[in-house]
């Protein structure tokens, strides 16, 4: 399939890449980091929900998959969390309260058990996954390694050292600063509205703010994008592109269960919540009668990360499977309001470049020139 006509305006990092477009994508599909490759973006595949042993097979095949075009792939590395757990052991642990709230809650809801395996009934975030997940990272083909919640100056060493372009999402001056004195090359300034684990700045006032901080280091801008006049208004900031996330799971390529994409169409920003009942850090996420029961009244707080997914990581994974409309819920950013329905990558990425086309010729209509000011009055 043929790349789509470049954009008008491609800032130096595009150029750098060699990509057509300002368009960062992240998706935790492969399916849709293939096709935002092919449109002329930089797709950024999440491997942090992935089985550590099924990695490198997902790497070899993305690799292959991409025929040379650039892409990058994305590791949240949370600190404190513990250097090696079993999740079989950790279970053991859980406060009591807690495991009788859920308890109550599986059956208030009758939630049976996940059939499948995967990484939200088998493991646990910890020091020995995130070293493993790093090495199988390095040895990968990947142009750019993008890392989230946490910062792991070895690796960004290590991957600049194997010619990496490093990406690190960050959401306030502080994380930006200290991803600076790591040597990061790119800072993904995401706002408050973005969908997944995010920070209390709004992605409009954020972005200048990491600008101001990151001296010549370029910025993009991440949280509740998802047209291409916010793609062109993110770049007339200053920012090298956009980073988007929520927008990719209403393409056919994200294999979104179907009553999730439902409600992902049927939802207005202001149906996302920030919650820490999902990872046990604040996430935000399209709500679901899952998320609101945490709220009621005599809920327990969630436990911290990665204790809340040891207790409810079996639920994420059973309601995703089993296709729950009542409970299905993912992260997902005020940027919501821009699904409507089942589509494709290429669609979404044609649409982008249109309304940026567009908003860039209404830009530039509007520009005055001396010759049309009247001193008269
Ligand atoms: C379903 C989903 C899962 C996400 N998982 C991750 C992740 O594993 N690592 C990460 O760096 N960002 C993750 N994010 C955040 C995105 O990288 C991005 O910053 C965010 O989606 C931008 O805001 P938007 O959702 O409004 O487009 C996730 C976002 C969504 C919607």
């Amino acid at each position: 399939m043929n790349p789509l006509p470049p954009s008008p305006v491609l800032p130096p990092l595009c150029r750098r890449l060699g990509i057509r477009h300002p368009v960062f994508g992240f998706s935790h599909s492969a399916d849709v980091c293939v096709e935002i490759a092919r449109a002329g973006g930089f797709p950024v595949m999440g491997l942090s929900r992935e089985m550590p042993e099924e990695i490198p097979g997902i790497l070899r095949d993305l690799d292959a998959r991409m025929n040379g075009l650039p892409y990058g792939v994305d590791l949240m590395l949370p600190p404190n969390v513990p250097e090696d757990a079993r999740l079989e052991t950790l279970r053991t642990e859980l406060p009591a309260a807690h495991t009788a709230f859920v308890d109550r809650l599986r059956e208030e809801f009758a939630i049976e058990p996940p059939a499948r395996p995967s990484f939200f009934t088998s493991h646990v975030r910890s020091r020995k996954l995130f070293d493993e997940q790093i090495e199988q990272v390095l040895a990968s083909g990947a142009l750019g390694v993008a890392t989230a919640i946490g910062l792991r100056e070895d690796f960004i060493h290590r991957a600049k050292a194997a010619g990496k372009v490093t990406f690190s999402l960050v959401g306030s001056t502080r994380h930006a600063r200290k991803a600076l004195e790591m040597g990061v090359d790119v800072l993904v300034a995401q706002g408050y509205d973005a969908g997944g684990h995010t920070g209390p700045v709004g992605t409009m006032s954020l972005v200048p703010q990491i600008l101001e901080v990151a001296g010549g280091t370029p910025v993009l801008a991440a949280g509740g994008i998802a047209t291409g006049a916010q793609v062109l208004g993110a770049v007339s900031m200053g920012a090298h592109g956009a980073w988007l996330g929520t927008l990719w799971m209403a393409a056919a390529e994200s294999h979104t269960p179907p009553a999730l994409l439902k409600r992902l169409a049927d939802s207005r920003s202001e149906d996302t919540v920030i919650t820490r009942a999902h990872s046990g850090k604040p996430c935000r996420v399209v709500r679901s009668e899952w998320i609101s029961a945490w709220e009621r009244a005599g809920s327990p707080a969630p436990l911290g990360m990665p204790l809340q997914q040891v207790l409810t990581g079996d639920i994420f994974a059973a309601v995703h499977e089993q296709d729950r409309p009542d409970l299905i819920y993912e992260a997902a950013g005020q940027s919501v309001f821009a699904i409507r329905g089942e589509t494709t990558v290429r669609e979404q990425m044609e649409t982008l470049v249109t309304e940026l086309r567009l908003a860039w010729d209404r830009m530039t209509s509007m520009a005055q020139r001396p010759t049309d000011i009247s001193t008269d009055r």
